[in-house]
Order: C-alpha cells, then sequence, then structure tokens
C-alpha cells in the first residue's frame, strides 16, 4: 500500500492556502459583522459602567481574533496568488498577462476591497479602539475617563461600517475571479483603463468618506450610510450591482 500525501504538492499547497485563506476569512468577516449587526446597536442599550465591563471582557477579546484573522485572511491570500495551482506550472499573479484577463481583473478588483478592509481593520480601527478599551480599563480602575474615546469610537465605527459596505463587492469578485467572470464572454482585452479609472474614484469616495476626508466624522450627508447597520448593509449590496452593472458596460 502507498501513502501518497498529496496535499504536499504544489495542487495540494494551493488547496491548503485556499482552505486556509476561506477559514480567516470567514473568522474575520464573521467578526465583523457580529460588530456591526449585534455588538454596536447592544452596546448603545447599555450604561456606561456595563459598556466599560463589556468592552473590557468581551470587545477586546473578539478584537483580538479580529484583527489577527484579518492578517491571516491577508497573508494566506497573497500566498494563494504565488503558489501554483497545477505542479510544475506557475503562480496566477506570475502568469503572463494574468491580471489582464476576466479573472485577473476580478481578483484584483476584489483583493483592491479587501486589502484595503485589511488596513482599515489594523490602521483604523484597532488604532482607535485601543483608545477606548484603555479608558474602559481606566474608568473601571477608577480613574478619569479620557475625553479623546468618544472621537476615537466614532473613527473606529465609521471604518468598520465601510468594510461591511465594501465586503459583500469584495467577495462578489473574490469568488467570482474562478467561478464566474472566467467563465463568461468577458473581454477585458481593451478598456481596463476605464475600468479601472471609475472602480478608481469609487473606491476613493468610499474610503475618502469613512476616513473623514470627505465630510468630517460627524453625522452628515455624506456620512448618511454610516448611520446605521441596516443602512450599510443596504448600500453595501447596491455597490454589488453598481460594480457588475460596470463591468457589463464596460467588458
Ligand atoms: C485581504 C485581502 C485578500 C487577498 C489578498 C485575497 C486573495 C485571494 C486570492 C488570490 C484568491 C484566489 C482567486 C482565484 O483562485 O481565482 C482568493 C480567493 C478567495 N478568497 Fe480572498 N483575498 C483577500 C480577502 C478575502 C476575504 C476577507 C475573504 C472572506 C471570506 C476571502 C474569501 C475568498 C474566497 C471564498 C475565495 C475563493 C476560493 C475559491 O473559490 O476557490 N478573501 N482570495
Amino acid at each position: 500500500m502507498r501513502l501518497a500525501i498529496e496535499i504536499f504538492d504544489n495542487d495540494g499547497l494551493n488547496f491548503l492556502a485556499r482552505w486556509a485563506h476561506v477559514l480567516a476569512g470567514i473568522a474575520w468577516i464573521g467578526l465583523l459583522y457580529y460588530f456591526n449587526f449585534v455588538q454596536v446597536p447592544a452596546f448603545a442599550e447599555l450604561d456606561a459602567g456595563a459598556r466599560n465591563q463589556a468592552v473590557d471582557k468581551l470587545a477586546s477579546r473578539a478584537l483580538w481574533w479580529f484583527r489577527w484573522a484579518a492578517l491571516a485572511t491577508f497573508l494566506f491570500g497573497i500566498m494563494l496568488g504565488f503558489i501554483p495551482e497545477v505542479s510544475g506550472g506557475k503562480g496566477m499573479f506570475v502568469e503572463e498577462n494574468y491580471f489582464k484577463s476576466p479573472q485577473g481583473v476580478a481578483i484584483a478588483t476584489g483583493m483592491l476591497l479587501g486589502i484595503t478592509m485589511f488596513l482599515n481593520v489594523w490602521g483604523v480601527i484597532w488604532r482607535n479602539q485601543k483608545v477606548v478599551i484603555a479608558n474602559a480599563r481606566n474608568v473601571l480602575a477608577g480613574g478619569e475617563a479620557d475625553p479623546n474615546a468618544a472621537a476615537a469610537g466614532r473613527k473606529a465605527l465609521l471604518a468598520s461600517r465601510q468594510n461591511t459596505i465594501f465586503s459583500f463587492a469584495m467577495l462578489f469578485f473574490m469568488i467570482g475571479a474562478a467561478h464566474f467572470f472566467t467563465l463568461g464572454t468577458f473581454d477585458t482585452a481593451d478598456n481596463r483603463a476605464i475600468y479601472w479609472a471609475i472602480t478608481g474614484i469609487i473606491w476613493l469616495v468610499l474610503e475618502l468618506s469613512c476616513l473623514g476626508v470627505i465630510g468630517g466624522t460627524g453625522q452628515n450627508i455624506t456620512n448618511w450610510m454610516y448611520e446605521d447597520h441596516k443602512r450599510a448593509i443596504g448600500v453595501g449590496l447596491v455597490m454589488v450591482v453598481v460594480w457588475y452593472v460596470v463591468w457589463e458596460l464596460v467588458f
């Protein structure tokens, strides 16, 4: 009897990276949805003392899994692009003209959104949540409340709601890369510059809004979509349709 451990061949390694990528991805995005759809509305109904306890014991733990799952998703995703799927072949990112193909343009769109979300996690959400957690712990220990904590919480909230908005289109393109856009009759040989110009503008406007560069961090017309999670879900789903229509029109 021969024990063939094919999981350590290139095909197997690509598959393992894919499995780990999706496993980490569901942990990350699952927690993102928990924060947005469950925790934020629930915390709003708690009094300050109970909220500080919950931030200290619950949110801090959820944020630990959240940010490390985001890093693992990102790293396994990049690995996936470089490990050949067929032994002896090339990793998809190093295949000639890959990023000009429908699959390449779709995965690049998914990655643009996924990497932006990853940077929002570490650069905005976690950076500001550290201030919120430190404040909660300090107050619980009898210290003075930090006057900057509320503003920090607001910045984290905007980025978190924007990540919810991005998440739907991100997954649409990420899964569609291998399972939809390659199968259709899309022709990405020309017009990619137009596609990337439109995609770039949509992406930039949304990201600059959540960073407060457009419209500040207060409640105003540009931040309308961030004011509750149902709006963020609605805008996220509309963005999938918008992006898909742009794709169809251009390609
Ligand atoms: C953070 C940045 C990310 C990068 C750089 C990245 C990269 C990739 C790459 C290169 C692929 C392979 C595409 C193909 O085979 O055509 C892929 C597939 C996939 N990714 Fe991501 N990804 C990221 C985020 C995410 C997130 C947050 C999720 C959420 C669950 C996710 C879920 C998936 C799924 C489900 C697939 C398809 C697997 C398959 O159909 O075989 N990715 N990703």
